[in-house]
């Protein structure tokens, strides 16, 4: 390889949300719920909602190019596109039509599917290729619309959704910026939170069928990933603090997946951590997924509250089930 191994450094950072947004008094319109109720349980108060000609593809292109012109860096020198994604347009992948609507000729591009832990597990990816000297430039992007998988008619879980998309680029650097991380999964609690496919029989021979169908619906327990998040994120953060021999004392920022803000105070709480030090703006987008952290890191950075050098301890956690936390730098 031509170049020799370095550090992760991340240089930008960019959004995008679709245009129409459905408040929770919206909502009470749909299904038996109130703004009360949403706001109390969740901290939830609107979501942005793709319609049927927003593509997955092209939010998560708008976002990208947000990011490589904070970081001043053209699309044509980015070696790797990683898109953090769980509802892509097309099943073999969405990451080359970003590819091809930056126009980042040189870039190879495909998906990575985490869930909720997407952007977290896809900073961890894109570091080792850094790190190893094989790319210098990644664009990581996390999108989501899980709108086109919410069950519309279960209040229990279609008021916790939005569509969004974020994304961040990271470039080899002399002083390596991500500190400290830690990955985890456990498939045997994967019954609390998935979208199934199900297929029906389809005979094609004698003796040989094969099952063809759609996904279903979002299916949670909502309790049980409640439960599963407010102990293990903590627990994650702890072990990515010490890999970075820091202490949550040493944290300027924690960013958690925006999934719900009792979990957010839950975990802070157990961390030690205040709540200025806290970043959320789940109220405005509800939880977009893969997109949520990028998004929620991207609003804090435009608004002048991140600033280079703070240290930020990120978490993203849910379907697999899945957990992981990466402690690094912002670096501008
Ligand atoms: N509006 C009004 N009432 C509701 C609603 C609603 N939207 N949803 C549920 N209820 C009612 C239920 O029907 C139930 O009524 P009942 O007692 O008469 O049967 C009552 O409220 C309590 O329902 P629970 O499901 O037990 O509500 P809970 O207190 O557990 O709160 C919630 C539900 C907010 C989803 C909570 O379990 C939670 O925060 N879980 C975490 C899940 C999460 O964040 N998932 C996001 C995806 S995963 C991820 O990103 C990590």
């Amino acid at each position: 390889m031509q170049y020799l191994a370095a550090g992760m450094a991340v240089t930008g950072s960019g959004s995008a949300s679709p245009a129409a947004s459905l408040d929770n008094h919206g909502l009470s319109q749909i299904v038996d719920t109130s703004d009360e109720w949403i706001a109390t349980r969740t901290g939830i108060r609107s979501r942005h909602l793709a319609n049927a000609q927003e593509s997955l593809a092209h939010l998560g292109a708008i976002a990208a190019q947000n990011a490589l012109s904070m970081a001043q860096v053209a699309a044509t020198d980015i070696d790797l596109i990683l898109l953090a994604t769980s509802t892509p347009d097309d099943l073999f992948g969405s990451a080359c039509q970003i590819q091809a609507e930056l126009g980042a000729k040189h870039a190879v591009a495909f998906d990575l599917t985490a869930a909720c832990s997407g952007f977290v597990f896809g900073l961890i990816t894109a570091a080792q290729f850094i790190r190893t000297g094989v790319y210098r430039n990644i664009l990581l992007i996390g999108a989501d619309v899980l709108s086109r998988w919410v069950d519309w008619t279960d209040r229990r879980s279609c008021v916790l959704f939005g569509d969004g998309a974020g994304a961040v680029v990271l470039q080899a650097n002399e002083n390596d910026r991500l500190l400290g991380f830690a990955l985890h999964s456990d498939g045997c609690l994967h019954d609390c939170l998935n979208v199934n496919y199900k297929g029906k029989a389809r005979p094609l021979t004698q003796g040989m069928e094969v099952a063809q169908g759609t996904y279903q619906p979002i299916s949670m327990n909502g309790k049980e990933v409640y439960r599963f998040a407010v102990n293990r994120v903590p627990e994650v953060i702890e072990k990515a603090l010490f890999q970075a021999n820091l202490s949550t004392a040493d944290i300027d920022w924690l960013l958690l997946h925006q999934a719900n803000q009792r979990i957010l105070d839950a975990v802070a709480k157990r961390l030690k951590m205040p709540a200025e030090k806290v970043i959320s703006n789940m109220a405005n987008y509800g939880n977009t997924s893969a997109a949520s952290i990028p998004l929620a890191l991207d609003e804090t950075v435009r608004q002048g509250q991140i600033k280079p050098g703070d240290t930020i301890a990120a978490s993203g956690f849910g379907a697999g089930l899945s957990w992981g936390a990466a402690i690094f730098q912002w670096q501008r």
